[in-house]
Parts: C-alpha cells; structure tokens; sequence
C-alpha cells in the first residue's frame, strides 16, 4: 500500500496541466487541424465569420444561448472547451492582420510561432534574429507602425496557444 500514495501524486502531476486555469500545455492550432478543420476550415476565419462576442461572452451564429454547453457535446474534449473557447473569442476580436500581411510568405500563425518564436523574459522575440518581435516587425512585413503593437500581441497569444510556455 505504501506505493499508492506516491502514485497518486505522480497521476496528479500528469493531470496538472488539464486542470481549469492551469497553463494550456497542448498545442490548440494542432488539435483545431486534426479535430476540427475538415468541417471548419481555419479557425480564425471561422471564428470571425461566424462567432461573435456578447459582454464577454461567445456567441455562435445558430447556438446564441448555449454554445457553451453544445460545445462540451461537440467533438471537443471537455478540459479544451474553455481555452478552444477562449482561442475563438480572441479570434473572433481581432483584425486578421496575419492573413493579409504575413500568411502568404509563413502560411499560419501557429507554424510560424512554433518554428521561429520565443519568450525571453517575458519578451517575444524572433529565434534566428534574436530581436523582439515589436523590433523586429517594424522593418519586415509591411504593418502600419500603429498595427505592430496588435500584431505582436496576437504572436504572442499564439505562442501560447501551440503550448509553449
Ligand atoms: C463532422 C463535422 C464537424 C466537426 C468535426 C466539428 N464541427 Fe463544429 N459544427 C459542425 C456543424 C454542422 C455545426 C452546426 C451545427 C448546429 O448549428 O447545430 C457546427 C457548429 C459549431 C459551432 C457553433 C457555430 C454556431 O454558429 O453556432 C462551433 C463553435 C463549433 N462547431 C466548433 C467546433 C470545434 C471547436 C470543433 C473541433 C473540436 C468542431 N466544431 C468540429 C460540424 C462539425
Ligand atoms: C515576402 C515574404 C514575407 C512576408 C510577407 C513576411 N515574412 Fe516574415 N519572414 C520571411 C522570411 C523569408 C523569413 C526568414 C526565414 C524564416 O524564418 O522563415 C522571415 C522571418 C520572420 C520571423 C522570424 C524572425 C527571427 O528572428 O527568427 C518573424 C517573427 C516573422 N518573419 C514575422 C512576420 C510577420 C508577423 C509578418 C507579417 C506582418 C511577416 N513575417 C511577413 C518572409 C516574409
């Protein structure tokens, strides 16, 4: 009996990162593109088609009242609705800057976050540069000055979402 107790820390532990409220530890895009995409397409152009945000709230174009619960019925597994939830609300709220301005040369956000971003202190920054991203973007991509502060947040939002921490 003595092992159970230290197993039962170790199931904790694994356990950890699908608890509410702690840190997304897997990849979102990547679960998108394998459970959702063949019916949705992209999620970001879904989300700004056809979902909208009501005081803070996401609303669906057919489920208004209770996407909350019809997605917790819906294909997703239930410790992802709330941060797959969150992801199309930040979606579904942003300017589509990536897909005007930069998709065509990285194709999507979340294969450029995984393969050239990093936090370092806290500050997104571009792997082979090793310049801030908010640096480096005002010589590269074409943005407005004013569009590289919304720009960089998104990256950043990303980065989190494809599970880097
Ligand atoms: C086999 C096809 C299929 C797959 C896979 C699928 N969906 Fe759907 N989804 C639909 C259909 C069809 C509807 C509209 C149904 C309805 O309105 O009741 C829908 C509706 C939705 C809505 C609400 C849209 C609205 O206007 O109210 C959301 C949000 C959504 N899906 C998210 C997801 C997510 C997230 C995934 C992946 C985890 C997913 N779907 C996987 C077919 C699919
Ligand atoms: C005309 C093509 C093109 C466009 C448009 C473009 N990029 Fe790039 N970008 C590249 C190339 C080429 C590289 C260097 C090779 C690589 O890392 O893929 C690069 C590198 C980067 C890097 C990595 C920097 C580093 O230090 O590793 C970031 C971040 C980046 N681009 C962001 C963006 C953003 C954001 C946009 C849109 C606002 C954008 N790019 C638009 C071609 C482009």
């Amino acid at each position: 009996m003595k092992a159970l107790p230290k197993r039962l820390v170790v199931l904790a532990l694994l356990l950890a990162p699908c608890m509410p409220g702690a840190a997304v530890a897997v990849d979102l895009h990547a679960y998108w593109d394998d459970r959702c995409k063949a019916c949705h397409d992209d999620a970001g152009a879904f989300a700004r088609r056809t979902l909208r945000v009501e005081d803070g709230r996401l609303v669906g174009a057919h489920h208004r009242e209770d996407l909350g619960r019809f997605l917790h019925q819906h294909y997703l597994a239930d410790d992802l609705v709330a941060p797959v939830t969150a992801m199309l609300i930040a979606q579904a709220t942003t300017t589509p800057l990536f897909k005007s301005h930069c998709a065509a040369c990285h194709g999507d956000a979340a294969a450029l976050a995984r393969k050239s971003l990093v936090l370092k202190d806290g500050v997104l920054t571009g792997k082979v540069s090793g310049r801030p991203v908010s640096d480096f973007l005002r010589t590269h991509g074409g943005l407005a000055p004013g569009e590289i502060p919304a720009m960089t947040a998104t990256l950043q939002r990303v980065l989190g979402e494809v599970g880097a921490r």
